[in-house]
């Protein structure tokens, strides 16, 4: 799915004061993109993943996935819509604490049309030994895996990522990367992923540089690198 962004602003009221988070946004996203967004704290890249991906709602313009106009959408045709199509990998974890780790990772399969296989998925994110752990019994650190891993598994067309690998050590945030890359290239997989390491933008096909609610410069990495070969520091 090709993704159009048209004129997009959205305005935050709290009280007397306003926030332009995005001032008249536009982008296209072509189907299997990798998207990297950069930019300062502050700058509008949450807000921009939000409502790209009909978390939150505009202040005017117009998101069109194909010829569909989300931006248009009621709460509940949203929810169905991201249900169907969208995967999302947060900072904060959202799991279910009263399960173990393999039936958290069950539920991102269960809601899937066309999922990927629980095992697989789980050795892919180091967690193949800890299966009949409960989320209290885990990390931070593997909490955020089991979360990636129940996103993935759900094999969405797109992937919205807000800063996926930030609480990761260099090893686990590589792995993480990769499994991203490789959903990129076999599934063609949409990806947005939103990072504060410079670094890590050069494996997108594409760099959105934000400042301020605006799209500063896109930039076109003709030879994107592959996360093995990413410098860290
Ligand atoms: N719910 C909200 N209500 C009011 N203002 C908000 C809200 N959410 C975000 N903002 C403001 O909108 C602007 C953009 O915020 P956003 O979260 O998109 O930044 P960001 O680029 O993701 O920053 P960071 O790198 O720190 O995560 C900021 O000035 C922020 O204070
Ligand atoms: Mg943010």
């Amino acid at each position: 799915m090709s993704i159009v962004l048209k004129n997009v602003s959205k305005i935050y009221h709290n009280g007397e004061i306003k926030t332009e988070a995005l001032r008249k946004v536009n982008l296209s996203i072509e189907d299997g993109e990798f998207i990297v967004i950069l930019g300062p704290s502050g700058s509008g890249k949450s807000t921009l993943l939000n409502v790209i991906s009909g978390l939150d709602n505009v202040s005017s313009g117009t998101i069109k996935y194909n010829d569909k106009v989300i931006s248009n959408y009621s709460v509940e045709e949203l929810t169905k819509f991201r249900r169907k199509n969208l995967g999302f990998i947060f900072q904060q974890y959202n799991l279910l604490t009263n399960l173990n780790v393999e039936d958290n990772v069950k539920m991102g399969a269960d809601i899937s049309d066309n999922p990927l296989d629980v095992n697989e998925i789980l050795t892919k994110v180091g967690l193949s030994g800890m299966k009949k752990k409960y989320i209290y019994q885990l990390s931070g650190g593997e909490q955020q895996r089991v979360s990636i891993a129940r996103s993935i598994v759900k094999n969405p067309k797109i992937l919205f990522c807000d800063e996926p690998t930030g609480s990761l050590d260099e090893m686990t945030a590589r792995q993480i990367l990769s499994i991203l890359e490789e959903l990129n290239d076999e599934y063609k997989t949409t990806m947005v992923v939103i990072t504060h390491n410079p670094n890590i933008a050069l494996m997108g096909d594409r760099v959105i540089k934000m400042n301020s609610g605006n799209i500063e410069e896109i930039i076109i990495n003709k030879k994107k690198k592959q996360a093995t070969e990413i410098n860290w520091s």
